[in-house]
């Protein structure tokens, strides 16, 4: 019986490959907030679900997977990269299961939501895994330009790849399964205020922050509602924990930096969060007194590659740093950016920083943004740098009583 199992698992995975290619030829399909909540609240039904995400999540696994194997070789063999790859064949074939299994079943249904949940928990460390490949990587390899930019456009659509899959399985393992309190549609709060979100990271981040250095900045607030009315307090619809993790990194950030840019002083400046919302735009703004970074540094921070804190234990379960992997900026711009917002750094060197979240504030608006895998992206990895067609500048300026350089 073991015997027959090993051999069909076996022709299940020389499948795969076939599978990949067949599923990655279809576009991923964008869902906006509104059909999230529309679908949740009036129209919830489960088979129809079903349905959708049988074909939908093996297109979107399947048009990552063709840009895993994109990768430069040594990454991609690394045990880290190779174990988050097993995981993605892994939870294709599971949903492919279901493929020819009727939704009129209720056993089926029952079945694909606990695949559902199987898949979510397999996938839970991919972020630290995946960062433990890459630190390997530049371990071994160092950073040429070529490589971390390549790595650097993986990791963006990869992890915007993660976060959609995740929120799909999220609204129908949500909506269907468990009896949550009706107030959210899935990890969709159609009435999120946001001054709860921003107190609660605000308090978290304090929490940690005052484990590692024994004090904290307080927060000043400013809240403009320029659509109901001054006075009226400001609610949009939001995935709440996205919202959240995205302040709480800030939050880390500006308080980290405010801290050991004021090490002699007795006060610490306050950090100052200022959230507006317009007719189009909800916009928050966090700014401390942390001293800034120069601006030709600011893109480089976006990087996965990038952190001036020293690199976290990962084997030992000791308290959560305050900064480590260097991932806490380039994923929250990801969360942001895949509502079709962003986030963007302005420091003043020598002060202190702007963080800015900008966020759509209609739920039509606000529509998924997805990576899909095609001949542009192909080019994106194998293509070679051309020259500049800008000057590059020296490093020293030149002695022009010395140097007449001709062309
Ligand atoms: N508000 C800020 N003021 C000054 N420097 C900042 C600020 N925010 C970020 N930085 C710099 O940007 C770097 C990258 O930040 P990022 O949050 O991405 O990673 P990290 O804080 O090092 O680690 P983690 O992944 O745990 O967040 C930081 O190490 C820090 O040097
Ligand atoms: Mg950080």
């Amino acid at each position: 019986m073991k015997f027959v199992r090993f051999i069909t698992k076996n022709a299940a995975l020389a499948n795969v490959p076939k599978h990949v290619d067949h599923f990655s030829k279809f576009s991923p399909s964008p869902l906006s907030m509104k059909q999230l909540l529309d679908f949740g609240s009036v129209n919830a039904c489960e088979k129809t679900s079903f349905r959708f995400l049988r074909q939908e999540l093996p297109v979107r696994l399947a048009n990552i997977m063709k840009e895993i194997r994109l990768l430069p070789t040594p990454l991609l063999s690394t045990q880290s990269v190779q174990l988050v790859h097993s995981w993605y064949i892994q939870s294709l074939m599971e949903i492919l299961e279901f493929y020819d299994k009727t939704p009129e079943d209720h056993t089926v249904l029952k079945e694909f939501v606990e695949a559902l949940v199987r898949i979510q928990k397999r996938h839970s460390d991919v972020v630290p895994t995946m960062a433990e490949g890459v630190m390997e990587f530049k371990h071994m390899f160092g950073q040429d330009p070529v490589s971390s930019q390549n790595i650097q456009y993986f990791l963006d659509r990869f992890y915007m790849s993660r976060i959609s899959m995740r929120m799909l399985i999220n609204q129908h393992t949500l909506i269907f399964a468990s009896r949550h309190a009706r107030s959210s549609i899935g990890c969709i709060s159609p009435h999120c205020r946001v001054t709860d979100v921003i107190q609660d990271a605000y308090e978290c981040a304090r929490t940690l922050c005052e484990q590692f250095y024994l004090c904290s900045p307080e927060l000043e607030f400013t809240e403009i509602n320029a659509v109901n009315g001054n006075s009226e307090p400001i609610h949009i619809s939001t995935v709440p924990s996205h919202l959240h993790h995205v302040l709480f990194e800030l939050f880390k950030n500006a308080m980290r930096a405010t801290i050991e840019n004021h090490d002699s002083s007795k006060t610490l400046p306050s950090i100052k969060v200022t959230v507006s919302l317009g007719g189009e735009d909800l916009s928050i703004k966090m700014s401390d007194r942390g001293g800034g970074v120069p601006v030709r540094k600011v893109e480089r921070l976006f990087s996965y590659l990038y952190s001036t804190a020293p690199r976290p234990e990962t084997t030992t379960q000791r308290r959560t740093p305050l900064a480590g992997f260097g991932h806490g900026l380039p994923l929250s711009r990801l969360y942001v950016r895949y509502f079709q917002g962003d986030l963007q750094l302005y420091p003043l060197e020598g002060y202190g920083t702007d963080a800015l979240i900008y966020m759509k504030a209609l739920t039509s608006d606000s529509v998924e943004k997805l990576p899909v895998f095609n001949k542009t992206v192909v080019r994106h990895y194998t293509s070679v740098p051309e020259a500049d067609d800008w000057c590059v500048p020296r490093r020293e300026p030149v002695d022009f009583t010395r140097n007449h350089a001709a062309k």
